[in-house]
């Protein structure tokens, strides 16, 4: 017999429980695209904006000149205000927007408004460590635009400056689009963004997984090197709700894009989200840069001791990472173990340490329970017994999660 509709919300409920149990208390989570949300930025994502709209945009109704076309809007506006303010401030930027939903819709509000229809830009290919959603097929069709291969050919997908030059002076693209999923390394940002305005192209940044180091002042600062925009989610080394923020120093490119996103690549903006934003920002104003030392620093220690614990990892100009991420060496791990990323991140997964199946390891919810770099060998040893030699490791795991009782940084 099929379930009652009862039923089901009962199951319902168990399911998002032992979810929060299991996720929240349970593992390690060292997903790098994921983090931990502060305990009053989630409390404002279940808050009464959840449900509802405002859309502070002048039109003429019925002949009648309307600021809003909703009423009940006067504390979102202000909240939106705020957000909106931090984002500026934490980034130095003249022009900030928290609006995009998420990571890919900055990229497609960036895109669509700043690259005419037909244009071409150069982005990192998958093989090379880049974001799927610029490959031919998906974000490049849907905008109809044409895409190029910017290299990054170095050890764990590095961008040698003059090579990325040489592909952006021969190619002449509208856009450069910067950023990796797979990303360890700073770019070499002088000659890149030389090129680009030497062609007449903007420079993009994707931080979505570095937005976090770039708002604490690790890794790099792309606006002050010389890129147009910077964009991405709010939600992997950046420790907010799911979401997406675009801020540049160009006015001129921002009275262009932000006046074109509602209605072309959303309409309401998830107004509990950017309450939960606002909040993720100030923390972050507040002690954004000791968090991300914290973590750059817990991922260096850790790609080091996985490395002397006999997993293979992948290491570049600069050691195993500058970012947040590191890298399992997929070959090595092949040949000296027979093993894929996969099958050993499954392993991992029923022992209470969560990293994923593309082989890659994050270090930004750690720091979040607190975590220290200093802790990173006992992780190293007990990701190494668990995957590579098969032992029970899951009763540590769980007791020394247990200790772990609240977020720091929030
Ligand atoms: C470089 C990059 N850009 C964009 C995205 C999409 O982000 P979101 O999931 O926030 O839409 C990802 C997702 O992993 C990514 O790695």
């Amino acid at each position: 017999m099929d379930p009652t509709v009862a039923e089901e919300e009962r199951r319902l409920a168990r399911l998002v429980r032992a979810h929060d149990r299991w996720r929240g208390r349970a593992v390690f989570n060292l997903l790098p695209s994921e983090n931990a949300v502060s305990p009053v930025a989630r409390k404002y994502l279940a808050s009464d904006l959840a449900g509802r709209y405002t859309l502070p945009i002048p039109t003429t109704f019925d002949g009648e000149t309307l600021e809003n076309s909703y009423t009940g809007t006067r504390y979102t506006d202000q909240i939106e205000a705020l957000a909106t303010a931090s984002a500026a401030r934490l980034f130095g930027a003249r022009c900030a927007t928290v609006r995009p939903l998420s990571g890919h819709v900055a990229a497609l509000s960036v895109l669509a408004t700043l690259v005419p229809r037909g244009g071409r830009i150069l982005a990192i290919p998958p093989g090379a460590g880049g974001y799927d959603g610029y490959a031919p097929g998906f974000v490049p069709s849907v905008l109809g635009l044409t895409v190029g291969e910017l290299p990054a050919g170095g050890p764990g997908h590095a961008v040698d400056g003059e090579i990325a030059a040489a592909a952006i002076r021969r190619e002449k693209p509208n856009a450069v689009v910067l950023g990796q999923s797979f990303f360890l390394f700073p770019y070499p940002l002088g000659p890149i963004v030389d090129a680009a305005h030497e062609v007449g192209a903007l420079v993009v940044y994707d931080a979505s997984h570095v937005l976090g180091l770039i708002a604490g002042g690790e890794f790099q600062d792309p606006l002050r090197e010389g890129v147009d925009v910077l964009f991405g989610s709010t939600h992997k080394s950046f420790p907010g709700p799911q979401g997406g923020l675009i801020v540049t120093d160009r006015e001129d490119l921002f009275r262009t894009l932000d006046p074109a996103l509602v209605w072309r690549v959303f309409d309401n903006a998830h107004w509990n989200r950017i309450a939960s934003l606002g909040q993720t920002l100030l923390e972050l104003e507040r002690c954004g840069r000791e968090y991300a030392r914290s973590v750059v620093q817990s991922a260096r220690e850790l790609g080091t001791a996985l490395a002397r614990e006999g997993l293979p990892i992948v290491t570049g100009p600069d050691g195993p990472t500058r970012s947040h991420q590191i890298h399992l060496d997929r070959p090595a791990l092949k040949a000296s173990h027979r093993l894929g990323t996969g099958a050993l991140a499954r392993k991992l997964e029923r022992q209470g340490l969560l990293i994923d199946l593309v082989g890659r390891i994050g270090t930004a919810e750690a720091t979040r329970l607190g975590v220290r770099p200093e802790e990173m060998a006992r992780l190293a040893s007990l990701l190494a017994a668990g995957g590579l030699r098969g032992e029970r490791v899951g009763p540590e795991v769980r007791a020394w999660r247990r200790t772990f009782r609240s977020l720091r940084f929030a």
